[in-house]
């Protein structure tokens, strides 16, 4: 059982960085080339090579995540390739070995102590290199023990030389059954060694939060969630795809997890030489300028019933903390705006950007927003925030 302390601290942090970082940078076309092209795994080590970590700075992602808003980091300690960015004592497939030459997941773990940022690793169970694995445990019950204690003991290390871990962020359980990966043991164990841990759901067993991948799906009321994205479509480092998504669409992503009272965890997918993309860092750049000034509507944010959604025309996903909602304006009508639908008496209307007071008028359940600027002060979202005399609800129309 996760502490309800880690659970609180997750459901106000609402915005994370995801970081897939590995060998398959180096090939720069996808995490799953390995196995989409079916390399081999000598010639696959032969990319250790070129892992340089020339450029590579934690100080600097971390400074980047924080001007952005993001409240947690995530990073691939080690992916479905198998190469483990620490020292990993049970295997010789790691950073050290590697052009790089030293533990570089305990260089970011320094950085985000260094800065106070919470920071978790990615993890994933299956590993690409072992026969055992595509054999799996019926066929090859021995093998199969060998490689999940490799596993197994993977995990111990993480948990244990890496100081106060968020978040253990599994992958790769497939095709098998928390049975065959001994998911209730591991996890025990890893609660033992980090009671303060947040764990996913991707043990195969559903632990703490959901993970909703490239989606923006709520999971039932009670149930902590995080949609992970990508900016493009790959996870990993890519020189290929220049399917990017803009800095709108990306904080309409973060609007609304942030109404369904979940989070969402951003990718960025650095170069072999730890260097992250310019258009990452310009698309980071964009949404730490909009969190500046509009972060308070989305720290913390509680769940909007899904009704309460339909307030005038403005925008579909809006925020609300206690008495405040926060009217995210996707679209701008104008020198006046009407809303309805809503319960509870208005006390005050403000700009979230400057605080600027907000002309209002309400009659019963609708409320206009008078003498705003012709133009939208934020083309992408200007936030408005109402206070209410109590939580604002949604008038029941029916029955
Ligand atoms: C998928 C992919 C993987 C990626 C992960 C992130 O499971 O296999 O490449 O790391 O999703 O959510």
């Amino acid at each position: 059982m996760a502490s309800a302390h880690a659970l609180r601290w997750f459901n106000d942090a609402r915005f994370g960085m995801f970081i897939h970082w590995g060998l398959y940078s180096v090939l720069a076309r996808h995490e799953w080339t390995m196995y989409q092209e079916e390399i081999p795994n000598d010639e696959y080590a032969r990319l250790a090579d070129r892992f340089t970590a020339a450029r590579y700075s934690p100080d600097d992602w971390v400074a980047l995540a924080q001007d952005t808003g993001m409240r947690y980091m995530i990073l691939t300690s080690r992916h479905h390739e198998g190469f483990a960015l620490w020292d990993s004592k049970v295997s010789n497939f790691t950073a050290p070995n590697s052009a790089a030459g030293r533990d570089v997941l305990a260089e970011f773990v320094a950085a985000c102590q260094k800065r106070r940022m919470p920071y978790g690793f990615y993890y994933s169970l299956l590993d690409w290199r072992w026969p055992e694995y595509f054999r799996g445990p019926q066929a090859d019950p021995d093998g199969w023990a060998r490689f999940r204690a490799y596993v197994h003991a993977q995990v111990e290390e993480l948990c244990t030389d890496y100081g106060e871990l968020a978040v253990l962020w599994y992958d790769g359980g497939w095709p098998y059954t928390p049975e065959a990966w001994d998911s209730a043991a591991l996890n025990a164990r890893v609660r033992e060694l980090q009671p303060n841990i947040l764990i996913n759901d991707r043990s195969l067993l559903p632990e703490d939060f959901d993970t909703p991948e490239q989606h923006v799906t709520a999971s039932p009321p009670g149930r902590p969630w995080e949609s992970c994205m990508t900016m493009n479509t790959t996870w990993g480092y890519s020189t290929i795809d220049h399917e990017w998504r803009t800095p709108r669409q990306l904080i309409h992503f973060l609007v609304t997890a942030a109404a369904g009272g979940g989070n969402y965890l951003l990718n960025v997918g650095p170069e072999p030489d730890g260097h992250i993309p310019f258009e990452s860092v310009e698309r980071l750049r964009a949404m730490g300028a909009w969190m500046r000034v509009n972060s308070e509507s989305i720290y913390g944010s509680e769940r909007m019933p899904d009704r309460l959604m339909r307030v005038g025309s403005v925008g579909r996903h809006h925020t609300i903390k206690g008495n405040t909602l926060y009217l995210h304006c996707w679209r701008w009508p104008g020198r006046e705006m009407v809303l309805g639908n809503l319960d509870g008496t208005l006390l005050s209307a403000r700009f979230l950007y400057d605080g600027t007071p907000i002309d209002f008028d309400q009659r019963q359940n609708r409320i206009w927003l008078r003498d705003l600027p012709a133009f939208a002060p934020d083309p992408i979202d200007t936030v408005i925030a109402l206070d209410f005399d109590r939580r604002p609800g949604l008038r029941d129309r029916f029955g």
